[in-house]
């Protein structure tokens, strides 16, 4: 595991873009993990500057996202599908069927879950999956357990994702409890994993995560045995290491 703790939030985006960048440029029929959240909102108008310069080409590029709330429309402001058109995919020129997300609204979720997993196995594995951390570990929406959930899934968001989450909505009772996420093993098969964190609300999961046992309860941990890991934090994150 690589750790690089930078001096902004700017630097920390710029380093990650920096990353993604370079995979694009040496492999550009990549597929990409991508997450959603504050953190890499900076790192994706990085990309999109970088794109709009001539320096990356998204043409033959794919995308997995990592996870979508349930029962939630696609055009619904909250959705993920919805962050990512506006934030980062609707100012690149990647092909919209090269982009998969798994649709929070499908009216059989369990029939979601496993054909967002059948098309992430026949495409992949990832060769780049960015990630941000919940405030209780949580990667995708791989909660804090007492196992690593294994593939594509609804998890139950628990107390701590309601509460962080809820600022993205009118009231914590408007958020969604349910989410569609890929799991830990999908998140384990990735060639290259780009972890990222930022301020100090970040800094006690960051040190428990990258420094402490390996445990479901903080199922970021499971990053420690990967083979290839690049984790880019600015200097407030990285203050409990
Ligand atoms: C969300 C998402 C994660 C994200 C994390 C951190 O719940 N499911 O994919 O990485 O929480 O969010 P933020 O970057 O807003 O702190």
């Amino acid at each position: 595991m690589k750790i690089i703790i930078t001096d902004s939030y700017k630097e920390m985006s710029e380093r990650a873009g920096n990353v993604v960048a370079s995979q694009i440029i040496l492999k550009p029929d990549s597929i990409l993990g991508l997450a959603t959240g504050s953190t890499p909102l900076e790192m994706y108008r990085y990309l999109i500057e970088l794109y709009k310069k001539g320096v990356i080409d998204f043409q033959n590029i794919t995308t997995f996202n990592l996870d979508e709330y349930h029962r939630i429309s696609p055009s619904s402001p909250q959705s993920y599908a919805y962050y990512m058109m506006e934030n980062f995919f609707n100012h690149i020129n990647i092909p919209k069927e090269n982009i998969n997300i798994p649709n929070g609204d499908a009216i059989d979720v369990d029939e979601e879950c496993r054909e967002y997993a059948k098309k992430l196995e026949s495409l992949g594995p990832i060769d780049l999956q960015v990630l941000g951390i919940g405030p209780n570990g949580h990667i995708g929406f791989n909660e804090s357990s007492d196992h690593f959930p294994v593939g594509t899934h609804l998890a139950k968001l628990t107390g701590d994702t309601l509460e962080a989450n809820s600022r993205f909505f009118d009231s914590i009772d408007d958020m969604p409890r349910t989410a569609i996420t890929i799991g830990i093993r999908d998140i384990m098969l990735s060639k290259k994993i780009l972890l990222l964190a930022n301020g100090i609300g970040k800094a006690d999961i960051i040190a428990k995560a990258l420094k402490g046992k390996v445990t479901p309860r903080v199922p970021a941990s499971i990053l420690q045995l990967h083979h290839d890991v690049i984790v880019i934090l600015d200097k407030e994150a990285a203050s409990k290491l």
